[in-house]
Protein backbone atom coordinates (compact mmCIF):
# COMPACT_ATOMS: atom_id res chain seq x y z
CA UNK A 1 0.00 0.00 0.00
CA UNK A 2 1.55 3.33 -1.09
CA UNK A 3 0.79 6.84 -0.30
CA UNK A 4 0.10 9.52 -3.27
CA UNK A 5 -1.04 12.78 -3.37
CA UNK A 6 -4.15 14.02 -4.59
CA UNK A 7 -4.72 17.72 -4.29
CA UNK A 8 -2.47 20.19 -4.46
CA UNK A 9 -3.31 24.06 -3.55
CA UNK A 10 -1.27 27.23 -2.98
CA UNK A 11 -2.21 30.80 -1.96
CA UNK A 12 0.48 33.60 -2.33
CA UNK A 13 -0.65 37.75 -0.33
CA UNK A 14 -1.65 39.71 -3.18
CA UNK A 15 0.62 42.38 -2.12
CA UNK A 16 4.25 42.27 -3.70
CA UNK A 17 7.76 43.75 -2.67
CA UNK A 18 9.81 44.38 -5.48
CA UNK A 19 13.83 44.77 -5.19
CA UNK A 20 13.14 48.48 -6.16
CA UNK A 21 10.98 49.12 -3.45
CA UNK A 22 13.94 47.59 -1.07
CA UNK A 23 15.97 50.11 -2.92
CA UNK A 24 14.40 52.08 -1.38
CA UNK A 25 14.39 51.15 2.57
CA UNK A 26 17.80 49.62 2.76
CA UNK A 27 21.09 49.97 1.04
CA UNK A 28 20.71 47.65 -1.76
CA UNK A 29 19.90 47.48 -5.31
CA UNK A 30 18.09 45.15 -7.64
CA UNK A 31 21.10 44.43 -9.08
CA UNK A 32 22.65 43.03 -6.60
CA UNK A 33 19.58 41.26 -5.26
CA UNK A 34 19.01 39.68 -8.72
CA UNK A 35 22.41 38.59 -9.33
CA UNK A 36 23.07 37.07 -5.60
CA UNK A 37 19.96 35.58 -5.11
CA UNK A 38 17.58 35.36 -8.34
CA UNK A 39 14.37 37.01 -7.02
CA UNK A 40 12.60 40.20 -8.48
CA UNK A 41 10.08 40.08 -5.70
CA UNK A 42 7.95 38.65 -3.32
CA UNK A 43 5.01 38.77 -1.51
CA UNK A 44 4.00 40.58 1.52
CA UNK A 45 0.72 39.62 4.21
CA UNK A 46 -1.18 42.03 4.99
CA UNK A 47 -1.29 43.34 8.17
CA UNK A 48 -5.09 41.25 9.18
CA UNK A 49 -3.66 38.03 7.50
CA UNK A 50 -1.52 35.51 9.68
CA UNK A 51 -0.11 32.03 8.27
CA UNK A 52 -3.28 30.03 9.62
CA UNK A 53 -4.89 32.83 6.54
CA UNK A 54 -2.59 31.44 3.51
CA UNK A 55 -3.00 27.91 4.91
CA UNK A 56 -6.15 28.35 4.52
CA UNK A 57 -6.78 29.44 1.07
CA UNK A 58 -4.08 26.98 -0.08
CA UNK A 59 -5.93 23.89 1.93
CA UNK A 60 -9.44 24.63 0.83
CA UNK A 61 -7.96 24.35 -3.23
CA UNK A 62 -6.05 21.27 -2.26
CA UNK A 63 -9.30 20.09 -0.91
CA UNK A 64 -11.20 21.12 -3.68
CA UNK A 65 -8.98 19.56 -5.87
CA UNK A 66 -8.74 16.36 -4.26
CA UNK A 67 -12.59 16.14 -4.22
CA UNK A 68 -12.38 15.66 -0.39
CA UNK A 69 -14.61 17.12 2.07
CA UNK A 70 -13.18 18.63 5.07
CA UNK A 71 -15.02 15.84 6.98
CA UNK A 72 -12.87 13.82 5.20
CA UNK A 73 -9.79 14.17 6.85
CA UNK A 74 -8.43 12.76 9.57
CA UNK A 75 -5.29 14.86 10.56
CA UNK A 76 -3.99 18.39 9.44
CA UNK A 77 -0.32 18.77 9.95
CA UNK A 78 0.89 22.49 9.43
CA UNK A 79 4.52 23.24 8.77
CA UNK A 80 5.64 26.39 9.67
CA UNK A 81 8.65 28.42 11.53
CA UNK A 82 6.21 31.44 11.74
CA UNK A 83 2.76 29.73 13.79
CA UNK A 84 0.05 32.47 14.46
CA UNK A 85 1.29 31.59 18.09
CA UNK A 86 3.54 29.76 20.05
CA UNK A 87 0.48 27.93 20.73
CA UNK A 88 -2.19 26.89 20.30
CA UNK A 89 -0.93 24.93 17.06
CA UNK A 90 -1.50 26.77 13.47
CA UNK A 91 -3.15 23.17 12.25
CA UNK A 92 -5.26 23.88 15.17
CA UNK A 93 -6.76 27.03 13.92
CA UNK A 94 -6.84 25.87 10.41
CA UNK A 95 -9.13 23.30 11.43
CA UNK A 96 -11.44 25.24 12.95
CA UNK A 97 -11.46 27.56 10.43
CA UNK A 98 -12.26 24.51 7.75
CA UNK A 99 -14.61 22.79 9.88
CA UNK A 100 -12.32 19.39 9.78
CA UNK A 101 -14.38 18.40 12.75
CA UNK A 102 -12.77 14.46 12.19
CA UNK A 103 -9.08 15.68 12.22
CA UNK A 104 -5.83 15.41 14.62
CA UNK A 105 -4.35 18.48 14.63
CA UNK A 106 -0.43 19.60 14.55
CA UNK A 107 2.21 21.81 13.79
CA UNK A 108 5.80 20.69 12.63
CA UNK A 109 8.40 23.21 13.03
CA UNK A 110 11.44 21.57 10.28
CA UNK A 111 12.12 24.90 8.97
CA UNK A 112 12.43 25.31 4.64
CA UNK A 113 12.35 21.18 4.85
CA UNK A 114 9.06 21.29 6.71
CA UNK A 115 6.64 20.12 3.74
CA UNK A 116 9.04 17.16 2.75
CA UNK A 117 9.17 16.44 6.75
CA UNK A 118 5.59 16.40 6.78
CA UNK A 119 4.84 14.46 3.41
CA UNK A 120 6.72 11.41 5.67
CA UNK A 121 5.44 12.13 8.93
CA UNK A 122 1.52 12.27 6.95
CA UNK A 123 3.37 8.89 4.98
CA UNK A 124 3.48 7.08 8.62
CA UNK A 125 0.23 7.67 9.64
CA UNK A 126 -1.07 6.34 6.35
CA UNK A 127 0.19 3.63 6.78
CA UNK A 128 -1.59 2.83 9.79
CA UNK A 129 -5.70 1.08 9.01
CA UNK A 130 -6.77 3.98 10.81
CA UNK A 131 -5.93 7.34 8.81
CA UNK A 132 -7.08 7.51 5.41
CA UNK A 133 -6.61 11.38 4.84
CA UNK A 134 -4.16 13.78 5.56
CA UNK A 135 -3.85 17.16 5.08
CA UNK A 136 -0.15 18.59 4.89
CA UNK A 137 0.21 22.35 4.59
CA UNK A 138 3.63 24.58 4.26
CA UNK A 139 2.23 27.98 5.37
CA UNK A 140 4.88 31.30 6.67
CA UNK A 141 4.72 34.70 6.68
CA UNK A 142 8.21 35.27 7.08
CA UNK A 143 7.80 38.66 6.56
CA UNK A 144 6.68 39.15 10.54
CA UNK A 145 10.01 37.66 11.39
CA UNK A 146 12.15 39.72 8.78
CA UNK A 147 14.25 43.16 10.07
CA UNK A 148 13.30 45.27 7.65
CA UNK A 149 16.51 47.53 8.59
CA UNK A 150 19.23 44.22 7.73
CA UNK A 151 20.09 43.79 3.99
CA UNK A 152 21.63 40.88 4.82
CA UNK A 153 17.99 39.26 5.47
CA UNK A 154 15.29 41.63 4.42
CA UNK A 155 15.75 40.67 0.51
CA UNK A 156 15.57 37.26 0.70
CA UNK A 157 12.41 35.88 2.14
CA UNK A 158 8.62 35.97 1.18
CA UNK A 159 4.97 35.16 2.68
CA UNK A 160 2.95 31.80 1.23
CA UNK A 161 1.14 28.60 1.61
CA UNK A 162 1.23 25.47 -0.22
CA UNK A 163 -1.16 22.48 0.57
CA UNK A 164 -1.28 18.78 -0.41
CA UNK A 165 -3.80 16.16 0.16
CA UNK A 166 -2.32 12.55 0.80
CA UNK A 167 -4.35 9.23 0.46
CA UNK A 168 -3.69 5.59 0.59
CA UNK A 169 -3.13 4.12 -2.80
CA UNK A 170 -2.57 1.08 -3.87
CA UNK A 171 -1.05 1.32 -7.55
CA UNK A 172 3.16 1.89 -7.87
CA UNK A 173 2.37 5.57 -7.80
CA UNK A 174 3.44 8.16 -5.02
CA UNK A 175 6.02 8.61 -2.37
CA UNK A 176 9.36 5.98 -3.36
CA UNK A 177 12.02 7.21 -1.00
CA UNK A 178 13.06 9.70 1.35
CA UNK A 179 16.01 11.08 3.45
CA UNK A 180 15.51 13.02 6.77
CA UNK A 181 19.08 14.78 8.31
CA UNK A 182 19.83 16.90 10.69
CA UNK A 183 23.22 18.63 12.14
CA UNK A 184 21.75 20.67 15.25
CA UNK A 185 25.64 21.38 16.03
CA UNK A 186 25.17 24.19 13.29
CA UNK A 187 22.04 25.75 14.28
CA UNK A 188 23.76 29.37 15.75
CA UNK A 189 23.77 30.00 12.32
CA UNK A 190 20.70 30.49 11.31
CA UNK A 191 18.25 31.32 14.26
CA UNK A 192 15.40 33.61 15.65
CA UNK A 193 17.44 33.79 19.13
CA UNK A 194 14.75 35.72 21.38
CA UNK A 195 11.03 34.84 22.25
CA UNK A 196 10.99 31.22 23.05
CA UNK A 197 12.10 29.64 26.86
CA UNK A 198 16.10 30.59 26.19
CA UNK A 199 15.32 34.03 25.75
CA UNK A 200 11.56 35.17 26.94
CA UNK A 201 10.97 38.49 25.66
CA UNK A 202 12.28 41.75 27.36
CA UNK A 203 12.99 45.17 26.88
CA UNK A 204 16.23 44.38 26.26
CA UNK A 205 15.81 41.41 23.50
CA UNK A 206 13.61 43.76 21.54
CA UNK A 207 16.02 46.76 21.52
CA UNK A 208 18.29 44.54 20.56
CA UNK A 209 16.57 43.17 17.65
CA UNK A 210 16.87 39.85 18.56
CA UNK A 211 13.47 39.13 17.59
CA UNK A 212 14.20 39.02 14.23
CA UNK A 213 15.85 36.49 11.88
CA UNK A 214 20.06 36.24 12.19
CA UNK A 215 22.12 34.69 9.65
CA UNK A 216 25.74 34.18 8.60
CA UNK A 217 24.18 33.86 5.46
CA UNK A 218 27.83 32.84 3.69
CA UNK A 219 28.04 29.50 5.73
CA UNK A 220 24.39 28.64 5.52
CA UNK A 221 25.51 28.69 1.04
CA UNK A 222 28.31 26.37 2.14
CA UNK A 223 26.28 23.96 3.95
CA UNK A 224 22.98 24.43 1.75
CA UNK A 225 24.70 22.87 -1.84
CA UNK A 226 26.19 19.83 0.50
CA UNK A 227 22.86 19.37 2.40
CA UNK A 228 20.79 19.62 -1.06
CA UNK A 229 23.20 17.42 -2.46
CA UNK A 230 23.46 14.38 -0.13
CA UNK A 231 19.71 14.35 0.43
CA UNK A 232 19.08 14.21 -3.43
CA UNK A 233 21.79 11.72 -4.15
CA UNK A 234 20.43 9.71 -0.51
CA UNK A 235 16.99 9.72 -1.67
CA UNK A 236 18.19 8.66 -4.86
CA UNK A 237 20.12 5.52 -3.75
CA UNK A 238 17.20 4.26 -1.63
CA UNK A 239 14.76 4.20 -4.53
CA UNK A 240 17.64 2.51 -6.78
CA UNK A 241 17.21 5.54 -9.47
CA UNK A 242 19.97 7.56 -10.95
CA UNK A 243 19.62 11.23 -11.33
CA UNK A 244 19.88 11.15 -15.23
CA UNK A 245 16.19 8.75 -14.89
CA UNK A 246 14.33 11.27 -12.73
CA UNK A 247 11.68 13.96 -14.82
CA UNK A 248 12.13 17.14 -12.27
CA UNK A 249 14.13 18.80 -9.52
CA UNK A 250 11.90 20.42 -7.68
CA UNK A 251 14.73 22.33 -5.06
CA UNK A 252 13.33 24.71 -2.59
CA UNK A 253 13.78 28.26 -3.00
CA UNK A 254 16.62 30.26 -1.39
CA UNK A 255 19.14 31.10 -3.85
CA UNK A 256 19.14 30.46 -7.57
CA UNK A 257 23.01 29.99 -7.01
CA UNK A 258 22.44 27.45 -4.21
CA UNK A 259 20.09 25.50 -7.29
CA UNK A 260 22.15 25.67 -9.75
CA UNK A 261 25.49 24.26 -7.77
CA UNK A 262 23.23 21.63 -6.70
CA UNK A 263 21.84 21.24 -10.35
CA UNK A 264 25.32 21.13 -11.39
CA UNK A 265 26.81 18.51 -8.95
CA UNK A 266 23.66 16.12 -9.50
CA UNK A 267 24.71 16.18 -13.25
CA UNK A 268 20.97 17.05 -14.24
CA UNK A 269 19.88 19.35 -17.08
CA UNK A 270 18.63 22.59 -16.41
CA UNK A 271 15.43 22.07 -18.28
CA UNK A 272 14.59 19.61 -15.74
CA UNK A 273 14.93 22.24 -12.39
CA UNK A 274 11.54 23.78 -11.56
CA UNK A 275 12.68 27.22 -10.47
CA UNK A 276 10.23 30.07 -9.48
CA UNK A 277 12.45 32.01 -6.85
CA UNK A 278 12.11 35.14 -8.81
CA UNK A 279 8.35 35.89 -8.19
CA UNK A 280 8.23 34.47 -4.42
CA UNK A 281 11.74 34.88 -2.90
CA UNK A 282 12.48 32.43 -0.01
CA UNK A 283 9.50 31.10 1.44
CA UNK A 284 10.27 28.24 3.52
CA UNK A 285 8.21 25.54 4.17
CA UNK A 286 5.99 26.66 1.47
CA UNK A 287 8.34 26.62 -1.17
CA UNK A 288 8.01 23.14 -2.38
CA UNK A 289 4.08 22.66 -2.40
CA UNK A 290 3.99 25.80 -4.25
CA UNK A 291 6.30 25.20 -6.56
CA UNK A 292 4.63 21.61 -6.96
CA UNK A 293 0.54 23.54 -7.25
CA UNK A 294 2.42 25.53 -9.85
CA UNK A 295 4.06 22.93 -12.13
CA UNK A 296 0.90 21.01 -11.92
CA UNK A 297 -1.49 23.89 -13.33
CA UNK A 298 1.20 24.50 -15.93
CA UNK A 299 0.64 20.60 -17.05
CA UNK A 300 4.39 20.15 -16.55
CA UNK A 301 4.36 16.95 -14.25
CA UNK A 302 2.56 14.40 -15.79
CA UNK A 303 1.12 10.84 -14.51
CA UNK A 304 4.46 8.73 -14.02
CA UNK A 305 6.99 11.54 -13.89
CA UNK A 306 9.96 10.96 -11.11
CA UNK A 307 9.68 14.27 -8.90
CA UNK A 308 12.77 14.41 -6.72
CA UNK A 309 12.28 17.34 -3.99
CA UNK A 310 14.77 18.37 -1.86
CA UNK A 311 15.46 20.78 0.77
CA UNK A 312 17.90 22.41 3.27
CA UNK A 313 17.10 24.84 6.09
CA UNK A 314 17.66 26.47 9.87
CA UNK A 315 18.62 23.63 11.93
CA UNK A 316 20.41 22.88 10.32
CA UNK A 317 17.86 20.20 8.75
CA UNK A 318 17.58 18.90 5.46
CA UNK A 319 16.00 16.19 3.34
CA UNK A 320 14.80 14.71 0.01
CA UNK A 321 12.13 12.76 -1.49
CA UNK A 322 11.43 10.78 -4.48
CA UNK A 323 7.54 10.75 -5.39
CA UNK A 324 6.15 8.46 -9.16
CA UNK A 325 3.17 11.07 -9.95
O1 LIG B 1 16.32 28.86 3.43
C1 LIG B 1 17.53 28.22 3.69
C2 LIG B 1 18.45 29.09 4.39
N1 LIG B 1 18.95 30.25 3.71
C3 LIG B 1 19.78 30.19 2.67
O2 LIG B 1 19.97 29.17 2.08
C4 LIG B 1 20.52 31.44 2.29
C5 LIG B 1 21.97 31.13 2.06
N2 LIG B 1 22.82 32.27 1.76
C6 LIG B 1 22.67 33.05 0.66
O3 LIG B 1 21.78 32.86 -0.11
C7 LIG B 1 23.72 34.10 0.41
O4 LIG B 1 24.80 33.90 1.27
C8 LIG B 1 23.21 35.55 0.55
C9 LIG B 1 22.26 35.87 -0.59
C10 LIG B 1 22.50 35.72 1.88
C11 LIG B 1 24.37 36.53 0.48
O5 LIG B 1 25.08 36.36 -0.73
P1 LIG B 1 26.66 36.22 -0.70
O6 LIG B 1 27.09 36.13 -2.11
O7 LIG B 1 27.02 35.09 0.20
O8 LIG B 1 27.09 37.63 -0.13
P2 LIG B 1 27.95 37.93 1.17
O9 LIG B 1 27.14 37.68 2.38
O10 LIG B 1 29.27 37.24 1.03
O11 LIG B 1 28.14 39.49 0.99
C12 LIG B 1 28.87 40.05 -0.11
C13 LIG B 1 28.76 41.55 -0.01
C14 LIG B 1 29.06 42.09 1.39
O12 LIG B 1 29.73 43.31 1.26
P3 LIG B 1 31.34 43.35 1.52
O13 LIG B 1 31.51 42.87 2.92
O14 LIG B 1 31.93 42.45 0.51
O15 LIG B 1 31.62 44.80 1.32
C15 LIG B 1 27.67 42.35 1.93
O16 LIG B 1 27.66 43.37 2.92
O17 LIG B 1 27.42 41.96 -0.34
C16 LIG B 1 26.93 42.81 0.70
N3 LIG B 1 25.49 42.64 0.80
C17 LIG B 1 24.62 43.36 0.09
N4 LIG B 1 24.77 44.34 -0.81
C18 LIG B 1 23.68 44.88 -1.37
C19 LIG B 1 24.81 41.76 1.59
N5 LIG B 1 23.48 41.91 1.38
C20 LIG B 1 23.34 42.90 0.45
C21 LIG B 1 22.23 43.50 -0.16
N6 LIG B 1 22.45 44.48 -1.06
N7 LIG B 1 20.96 43.13 0.14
Amino acid sequence: MGVRIKGLGFYVPGKRLTNFDLEKMVDTSDEWIRTRTGIQERRIASNDEATSDLAYQAAVQALQRAQVKPEELDMIIVTTATPDYLFPATACIVQSKLNAQNAACFDVEAACPGFIYGLEIARGFLELPRYRKVLVIGAETLSRLVDWEDRNTCVLFGDGAGAAVLEKDNTDHGIISSYLKGNGALGQLLILPAGGSRRPATQDTVQQREHYIKMQGREVFKYAVTGMQEAALKTLERAHIKPEDITWLVPHQANIRIIEATRERLGIPEHKVYVNIAKYGNTSAASIPIALTEMVEEGKIKEGDLVLLVSFGAGFIYGGMLIKW
